[in-house]
């Protein structure tokens, strides 16, 4: 007995990533698995199909995945490739459920148990399948690094001969994973960094990691650990505060998010106007709109001597460690389910049930009791 697992290789348009990378392939082989995998999978980080040992490789998608067990992919599939899939095949891959309404149509006519990476819960116990924080810790250090090489200056304190150069100033906006990952890079390299967040909680973490601190006197928590929108009056407060802050930095790195909403707006077009010349904004909020009202979602643009950098997809431009970790990720969640060479689901385990999707047909209830929802 043994567990079919097809790895997809990913076809939107900019996906560097693929759900699988050489040095997990043992690990689910262990478990159980049998692997196989698109050609060209790993093409867009050049990895060719000779890296993968002990895969079976196949050209055609629908052969790839009419015999799968398990199906693993980063974003969501084409709909073929779910009529392709067997009924009650389980497909883990990130969905967004909002967005894929024919998707989810199909997978529940299909029958198919999904498992939605970025359902996966933010508890202590899940940390090695939360995908979410794997890629936005890439993000935030990418942001880092992006903004570096708009500056026309160094991050950190230099003395020469010549004279002495100061450090930059870097103020992150927005401190979940990848606004934390954003400071930690930022004062590796030598800035003067400050964090700020409306969620109290966030100033502990940004001291620990070298930063100071920007108080707005806003606590705008949320549910399960998120930040929730602010108020016309929270908004002045905390721009009353923040201008100056956004003046005095040369590098301002945004990655605010609120679940199921367009990004918060934190940077003003009048507040632009005001920054320093050859200032760079990073906005890693991007695809949900942007953290600043000059940003144009995937392009790099001037308004006025200010450089606003705004990209789309950012784990796919680390794709290579962005893989890793997400097939590590993967293989984690997998863990779960495979014992003695067969997959065993069990409904209790809290990670397993808040992470499905789809289950015999039916959607999969969030806030539902484990067990209950998927009755
Ligand atoms: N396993 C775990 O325990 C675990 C793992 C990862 C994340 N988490 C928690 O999950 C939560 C979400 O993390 P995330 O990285 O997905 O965050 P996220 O991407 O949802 O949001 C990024 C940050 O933006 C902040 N934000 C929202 N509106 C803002 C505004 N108007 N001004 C300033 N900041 C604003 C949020 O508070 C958050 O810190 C956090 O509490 C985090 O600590 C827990």
């Amino acid at each position: 007995m043994y567990v079919n697992v097809s790895v997809l290789k990913e076809t939107q348009p900019h996906e560097r990533r693929v759900a699988m990378m050489p040095s997990v392939v043992p690990k689910l082989i262990k478990l159980g698995a049998r692997l196989h995998m698109q050609s060209g999978a790993g093409d867009a980080i050049n990895l060719g199909d000779a890296a993968f040992k002990d895969v079976t490789f196949f050209d055609d998608r629908k052969a790839l995945v009419c015999e799968a067990d398990v199906v693993l992919a980063v974003q969501p599939p084409a709909l073929e490739v779910i009529d392709a899939m067997k009924e009650g095949a389980i497909l883990i891959c990130f969905i967004y459920a909002g967005k894929e309404k024919a998707l989810v149509h199909r997978l529940l006519k299909k029958k198919i148990t999904c498992f939605a990476m970025e359902r996966v819960p933010r508890i202590s116990r899940a940390q090695a399948m939360d995908a979410l924080s794997s890629q936005s810790a890439l993000a935030g250090y990418y942001a880092v690094q992006s903004g570096s090489t708009h500056l026309a200056r160094i991050l950190p304190k230099i003395t020469s001969a010549a004279g002495a150069i100061g450090p930059a100033q870097v103020l992150v906006m927005g401190l979940g994973v990848a606004g934390l990952e954003a400071i930690a890079t930022a004062h590796r390299l030598g800035a003067v960094v400050e964090g700020y967040d409306v969620r109290p909680e966030t100033e502990e973490q940004a001291l620990s990691l070298g930063a100071t601190f920007v108080e707005t006197g806003v606590d705008a928590r949320g549910k399960g650990g998120y930040a929730r929108e602010l108020s016309a009056v929270e908004k002045a407060k905390v721009a009353a505060v923040l201008t100056k802050h956004i003046q005095a930095a040369d590098l301002i790195i945004t990655t605010a998010a609120i679940p199921g909403k367009p990004s918060p707006k934190l940077i003003s077009k009048a507040q632009v106007a005001g920054m320093k010349a050859g200032a760079v904004i990073v906005d890693l909020s991007a695809e949900g709109g942007g953290n600043c009202e000059d940003t144009k979602p995937g392009e790099t643009i001037k308004v006025g001597a200010v450089t606003i950098v705004a990209p789309l997809n950012v784990p796919s431009l680390l794709g290579e460690d962005a893989s890793e970790l997400y097939a590590k990720n993967q293989y984690n969640l997998l863990a779960l389910m495979m014992k003695d060479n067969i997959i065993a689901i069990d409904w209790e385990d809290e990670v397993l049930a808040k992470t499905a999707l789809t289950h015999a047909g039916k959607l999969c209830d969030e806030d539902a009791k484990p067990a209950a929802k998927v009755a």
